[in-house]
């Protein structure tokens, strides 16, 4: 263990104290206050909107809809297509795409006069007939076959029909929303013709590009903050309509404008995990040799926008088997657009494949993780290359060892606590290992700090712990001494945080930008009088102070360096991306999560007694940042297993539980025991400190490893997440 790798949170006190300043809380003199009217049907067009009451109301501003917006130029230059990326176009015309779609923007002078007006508009539709079951259009309607889309056959297609033993079935997630705590919200402003945003987002600089883009201005016009999120799970990964009718208002008032969308918004105009319909079918030798798998999956997406995630994509590589095949549809549906939801793709798909995987090891009569084992990738046959790494068999056994695997038995049902049914479950989960090319400045002032800059977000890992780690680990300063400047324009540019892969892209442009400095800073020291006729080799940097390995009675401090040289600062700025080499490896994370439940056969109640989640992230750059988002992530997949649903009232197209009284996320009281624990082995080539991801991972694998363990527990195998106790009585 190095000696920054249990450091605490440095941004921690600022959160829990309340000087964080998240997007809402930003002084701005002159703030007005705005918010969203939504449609009340779910498709069709606006016959009238009467805006006069809400115009006259005490302190209101303005009143904003499609027949008064002042349209933004941009607009006109997005081409007709669906591409991912050109969302809604908030205010453009008369038409109606989903329930509760912004149809008016009212801004006042304060909270709650903004709030009495917005209830005084009303509106008349001409109403057409919606479609928002996926169920349903998954058969009649067209469905899309994308470019990401395209099916995928390795050997023979649908080979898993020959084999010795056959297992078919299907599987549906419903959709989920993210629904963090900080709600979506921001304050817009104008400085003439240049726009900022204090806004949350996952991504500065794709929020930049998307405003730019909408405004038609510079993308260096726009300037956006996003210092703290108060979590986001990937609904921060778009720049959303209310961004866009905010900066609309501010436009028009020329006033900052502050817009925070009410809860029930937040289930109906930011994006959700998208419902989804799989089919598996696996083919097996009696041995338990996989020889066929076909996964196919139809996922619904907005009717204006293409959203895709990799659904089936686990499934072509993460066993050895000759013969896959995979197809993925999406279904154009009448409500917003569905948006990456931590483990996207990956979360959904191996609900279906982990869930296969169990019910196929139970005709076989064998073990489930002896049946994984049998079916282990050695390489990666879908890129054919080999791993960079892999430990997920430690990761099983450090499970097995942990949750009590060895009491568990095959047939359901038959490992009783008092009045009790116990059952073990598990399930695997893999997540990509991505790196960004990413700018990060590093500087060295004279008061013996380092500031290591970089506009990447940080949305709740714990972004700035690392990049301070790994600054502290190379420069030898202690943690103290290091300064995060993040989240905002205008810093070397970051990548969207996203995809589990911020530690691998930032962290390592940290630890260049950080061993250039340094190298900077002892060439510096080794022209100096101090140092003279030592050869620059010889000379070490630690804590601040350069000196001689051999005589550290010849030292220099930093400071004094800067000041000799009448420096008021020692920077690099660097650009770091993946070498060449990476390219020959597939570069996965792993993840194993093992449950223990303990089954009520009589009313139905699930109790999670223990839950233990294993991943293979290679290194760990902090025990405590990483173990917490595990244990976050993990709890994600518990609530996809057995509490999450957006139930929508098709008659409607709308949300019936548009709240957190009705829509259900675990607390602590409902998991009795969790443990985390990582391999934590170097990966020898993904970048320079060895670590994979972690954030998705730590989700994946989990939802199948709850219905699993149902399953052996009560012996009822429920395919329909999530697994309420309905479904086990
Ligand atoms: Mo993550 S779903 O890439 O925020």
């Amino acid at each position: 263990m190095s000696k920054t790798s249990n450091i605490n949170r440095v941004d921690g006190f600022a959160k829990v104290t309340g000087s964080a300043t998240y997007s809402a809380e930003y002084k701005t003199p002159g703030v007005v206050y705005g918010c969203l009217v939504g449609s009340t049907i779910a498709r069709g067009r606006i016959k009238s909107i009467d805006t006069k009451k809400a115009e006259w109301a005490p302190g209101v501003l303005a009143v904003i809809t499609h027949l008064n917006v002042d349209k933004p130029t941009g607009y006109q230059k997005v081409k007709d297509k669906r591409n991912f990326g050109q969302p809604l176009q908030i205010f453009k015309d008369d038409s109606v795409l989903y329930y509760d779609q912004p149809i008016a923007l009212v801004i006042a002078d304060t909270f709650e006069r903004m709030q009495y007006a917005a209830s005084l508009i009303k509106a008349d539709y001409f109403k057409e007939e919606h479609s928002t079951d996926l169920q349903k259009a998954a058969d009649k309607e067209k469905k899309i076959d994308t470019e990401k889309g395209n099916d995928y056959h390795r050997g023979e297609h649908d080979g898993y029909k020959n084999a010795e033993v056959i297992f078919e079935a299907e599987y549906t997630i419903p959709t989920e929303v993210h629904n963090p705590m900080e709600l979506a919200n921001i304050i817009a402003k104008w400085d003439g013709n240049k726009p900022t945003l204090y806004t949350k987002s996952q991504g500065v600089e794709g929020t930049r590009r998307s405003v730019a883009g909408v405004f038609d201005v510079p993308v260096e016009d726009v300037s956006v903050f996003s210092e703290y999120l108060g979590g986001a799970f990937g609904m921060g990964l778009h720049t959303w309509p209310y961004e866009i009718a905010a900066l609309m208002g501010a436009k028009k008032l020329n006033r900052p404008v502050k817009l925070v969308l009410h809860r029930e918004q937040m289930f109906t105009n930011v994006g959700f995990r998208p419902f989804t319909i799989q089919k598996m079918g696996l083919g097996a030798t009696k041995a338990g040799k996989l020889t066929g798998l076909t996964h196919e999956a139809v996922a619904m997406t907005s009717s204006y926008e293409d959203f895709m995630e990799g659904t089936v994509n686990m499934s072509r590589f993460i066993y050895d088997c000759a013969n896959v095949s995979t197809r993925y549809r999406i279904v154009p549906l009448d409500t917003c657009t569905p948006i990456w939801m931590r483990g996207p793709g990956e979360a959904t798909g191996s609900f279906a494949l982990e869930c296969a995987m169990d019910e196929m090891a139970y005709k076989l009569n064998l073990d489930p993780i002896e049946f994984r084992k049998l079916n282990y990738a050695e390489k990666d046959q879908e890129q054919n290359k080999p791993w960079s790494s892999k430990y997920l068999l430690e990761c099983y056994e450090g499970g097995m060892e942990r949750i009590g695997w060895k009491n568990r038995k095959n047939e359901p049902g038959s490992v009783k606590e008092g009045n009790w049914l116990v059952g073990y479950g598990m399930g695997t989960g893999t997540f990509g290992c991505y790196r960004s090319p990413t700018s990060v400045k590093a500087k060295f002032l004279p008061d013996g700090n380092l500031v290591l800059q970089c506009s990447v977000n940080d949305m709740g890992p714990g972004t700035a712990t690392m990049m301070t780690a790994i600054g502290a680990e190379i420069t030898g300063l202690p943690v103290e001494n290091i300064i995060i400047e993040m989240g905002k324009s205008g810093l070397p540019k970051g990548p969207t945080q996203g995809g589990s892969a911020t530690t691998s892209s930032v962290g390592s442009a940290v630890h260049d930008a950080c061993n250039l400095l340094v190298s900077k800073a002892v060439g510096l020291a080794s022209g100096t009088l101090a140092f003279k006729g030592i050869p620059i080799t010889e000379l070490t940097f630690e804590n601040g102070v350069i000196s001689s390995k051999k005589n550290s009675s010849k030292s220099v401090t930093l400071a004094s360096l800067l000041t000799a040289n009448k420096l008021d600062e020692l920077t690099v700025e660097n650009l770091s991306k993946a070498d060449e080499e990476a390219k020959k490896y597939s570069i996965y994370s792993f993840s194993v999560h093992f449950v223990k439940v303990l089954v009520n056969p009589n009313l139905g109640k699930i109790r999670l007694a223990h839950v233990v989640s294993c991943a293979d992230i290679g290194t760990v750059i902090n025990q405590k940042t990483s173990a917490g988002q595990m244990y976050g992530g993990a709890v994600g997949g518990i609530g996809m297993g057995l509490m999450e649903a957006l139930e929508i009232d098709h008659r409607f197209g709308r949300p019936i539980n548009n709240n957190f009284a009705d829509y259900h996320v675990p607390v602590n009281a409902d998991i009795e025991k969790q443990e985390v624990f990582f391999v934590n082995k170097k990966d020898p080539i993904s970048n320079p400190m060895g670590t994979k991801g972690l954030g998705e991972t730590a989700l994946v694998g989990m939802a199948p490893a709850i219905a699993n363990a149902v399953f052996n527990a009560t012996g009822k195998r429920v395919r329909d997440l999530p697994i309420t106790l309905d479904k086990i009585i």
